[in-house]
């Protein structure tokens, strides 16, 4: 669909936060949503352990507020931690009413119980889940309400190129007008005009070679916030998750930490546990630890992978509560009812983002980021587990109600120009792309990873600078694709990812330096924020 659509609300992302923001939408609005494959694709549709929240009378909002702080290393933004937490209940309601089937207490309980389990850095039982498949009972619940909404149009295979400001059209006041956005299927490029625009666009683990996450997260909304003159924070805490199957043939496949949370626990290969010499905690320390702890004894011992053993439980107690997990090690020749299975980290979650307020309002008036595109402050250093589909949920209302509270006094979009394609050919060499895809993703893996030095980030600094250079050279000079959009994406995302982490001279939480190896308790911690205004060298060189 080419031309110049205009709507009230234009939402780029169609998970958890995405989806939830537009239901909580009046029928009076007309709303977009873009999703860059089907609509059901992307992180959410992944989610396995379950969505965080106070339920049992026996927990407090107090105990999952000190977890979390505990987990983020004294970088939360103590406002945002108490606002998601206290807002959990009002989410998990919302949830229940449009239908999803959280798993219930069969045991000993009231009927009407939710079966809780447990996950790392978690001091208690509070994880809501749907079996092991808790983010596909939440994303086709939302994408089924979302399609009987008649003022919502969604635009599946549409992939958000750039966004529109006011300033990039010379006005003197800055705010954004809408986005540039090609069409997957048939290439062309439309003009959405739109009063209020909401990055819901998800991560940036796609950064890294070896990741839990689906093609979907490569860090777009970050990368077309920066290039609208918005702040990022954070960008240095990229989260591995300890427990990704190891199958040298299979993309990775998560294996939900509540594997630990219901009693599995983690061996070296020569089936000894080890958890316990790195933390009290043991197997649920938060992730930061365990995934650190992997890595080191994978390194002393030359291991490809270490075990993860749940085998002393029942067999049919396995069966239940992860069926999915079950399945999948079936398939790939595990039997994890009789063995231990191999797992390894991968990259698994992007703790930094575009900064926000408590309303999800980012620098530039009229655009909103939400999700995990977002850094609201509520993970500091590390983002403890299920605490990610509630912030989607928590934020996602939250927005939705600045929206409508400021709809009347917002400003119709303007007409705004099209996309100039009069000085771009066609490719003669794609390849290209996917040779600069490789590199990118390999070098971030190798030098930006669980363990850095200052040495590899100025190695990974040097190469990913010079990728940059290259990709936007091509980038102007050939017709844009959905893989070069992303790689440019991805590109811009390691840039900022570099520069953050040489900029702390730390290790918190989830980054770690061998140069640094201690926090520094000295003074109060600082969240790593850049600006693309102090940082012209991390500026692409070509706007659209
Ligand atoms: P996503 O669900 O990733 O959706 C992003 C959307 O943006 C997609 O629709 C995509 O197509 C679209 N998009 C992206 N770029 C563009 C563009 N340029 N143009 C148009 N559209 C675009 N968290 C928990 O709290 N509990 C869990 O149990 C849990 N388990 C997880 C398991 C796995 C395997 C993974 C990968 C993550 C898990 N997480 C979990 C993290 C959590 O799922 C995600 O952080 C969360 O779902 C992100 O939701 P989102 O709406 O921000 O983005
Ligand atoms: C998991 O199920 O282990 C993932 C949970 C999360 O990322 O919050």
């Amino acid at each position: 669909m080419a031309g110049n659509p205009k709507f009230d609300v234009l939402i780029i992302g169609s998970g958890a936060a995405g989806l939830s923001l537009a239901l909580r939408l009046p029928a009076s609005l007309k709303v977009a949503i873009l999703a860059k494959s089907e609509l059901e694709e992307g992180s959410t549709l992944y989610a396995q352990g379950g969505i965080s929240a106070v339920t049992d009378p026996s927990d407090t909002f107090e105990s999952h507020i000190a977890d979390t702080l505990d987990a983020g290393a004294g970088l939360n933004h103590p406002d945002a931690v108490r606002f998601t937490i206290e807002h959990a209940p009002a989410a998990i309601q919302w949830l229940v009413d449009l239908g999803i089937p959280f798993t219930r207490k069969a045991e000993n309980g009231e009927p009407d119980t939710f079966h809780l389990t447990r996950e790392g850095g978690h001091s208690t039982r509070r994880v809501l889940h749907a079996a092991d498949a808790t983010g596909r009972a939440m994303e086709t619940t939302l994408v089924s309400e979302t399609r009987k909404r008649s003022n919502i149009t969604v635009f599946e295979h549409h992939i958000a190129i750039d966004l529109i400001t006011a300033a990039k059209l010379g006005q003197a006041s800055n705010r954004c007008l809408g986005a540039y956005v090609l069409d997957i299927r048939d290439h062309g490029i439309s003009t959405f005009a739109a009063r209020h625009v909401v990055l819901a666009t998800g991560g940036a683990s796609k950064v890294y070679l070896y990741t839990s996450n689906p093609d979907t997260s490569s860090g777009d909304g970050i990368a077309m916030a920066w290039r609208a003159g918005c702040r990022v924070a954070n960008m240095e805490f990229n989260q591995f998750h300890p427990t990704c199957l190891y199958h040298p043939q299979a993309k990775s496949f998560l294996v939900t930490e509540a594997v630990r949370g219901e009693g599995g626990r983690l061996l070296l290969p020569d089936g000894k546990p080890f958890m316990d010499r790195f933390d009290e905690r043991g197997n649920l320390a938060p992730r930061d630890i365990v995934a650190r702890a992997i890595d080191h004894e994978m390194k002393r011992l030359g291991a490809e992978y270490v075990l993860l053993d749940i085998s002393h439980k029942p067999a049919p107690f396995i069966k239940e509560h992860f069926p999915n997990v079950y399945a999948r090690c079936r398939e790939l020749g595990y039997d994890m009812t009789l063995e231990p299975i191999p797992v390894v980290p991968a990259a698994h979650y992007t703790c930094g983002g575009i900064m926000t307020d408590l309303d999800g309002q980012t620098d530039l008036p009229g655009l909103f980021a939400i999700g995990e595109v977002a850094c609201t402050g509520l993970h500091g250093a590390n983002r403890m587990a299920s605490n990610s589909l509630l912030e989607c949920l928590v934020f996602g209302s939250a927005a939705a109600q600045k929206i409508i509270d400021t709809q009347d006094e917002t400003p119709a979009p303007p007409a705004l120009p099209a996309w100039d394609e009069s000085r771009v050919r066609d490719s003669d060499e794609e390849v290209v792309v996917s040779h600069n895809w490789d590199e990118l993703r390999r070098c971030m893996w190798n030098y930006v990873g669980i363990v850095r030095t200052n040495k590899r980030l100025e190695r990974a600094w040097r190469r990913v600078d010079l990728l940059q250079q290259e990709i936007q050279e091509y980038y102007s000079n050939f017709t844009v694709s959905s893989d070069l959009i992303e790689l440019r994406n991805l590109a811009q995302v390691a840039a900022l990812i570099i520069r953050s982490a040489q900029q702390r001279k730390e290790s918190r939480g989830l980054h770690f330096t061998l140069d640094y190896p201690v926090s520094d308790n000295s003074r109060q911690p600082t969240d790593t924020v850049l600006a693309p205004q102090t940082f012209q060298d991390l500026q692409t060189r070509k706007v659209s």
